[in-house]
């Protein structure tokens, strides 16, 4: 198996407010992109590793998302979750000439 990695345009970085997150369907997979009012841009597995709650719809500070469902926080540039068992996936995000873009991975036979 090896990796093969795609970088996607999301579009216009103010289709997010700053302090808040967005989902976005790529290439068939849900991603939590977030947008802190710190800076930077973030993007996480919009499922919660707990009970699928939609991470994008949670709350941002200090550096985590607090999922709506039951307030597990997940750190964003990790996905470590405030319990030790549960981690969210983690995609490479950043911002280039207002737009958002993040690489994904796939799984492919060699
Ligand atoms: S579904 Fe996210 S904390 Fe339970």
């Amino acid at each position: 198996m090896s990796l093969d990695l795609t970088v996607v345009n999301l579009g216009g970085l103010d289709q997010i407010a700053p302090g808040q997150g967005r989902c976005f369907v790529v290439e068939g997979e849900e991603v939590a992109v977030f947008r802190p009012r710190s800076g930077g841009i973030f993007a996480l597995g919009h499922r919660c590793p707990h009970r699928q709650g939609p991470l994008a719809d949670g709350i941002i500070g200090e550096g985590k998302v607090v999922c709506p469902l039951h307030g597990h926080k997940f750190d964003l540039s990790t996905g470590q979750g405030s319990e030790p068992s549960e981690r969210a996936k983690v995609f490479k995000a950043w911002e280039e000439n207002g737009h958002i873009f993040i690489q994904c991975g796939k799984e492919t036979a060699p």
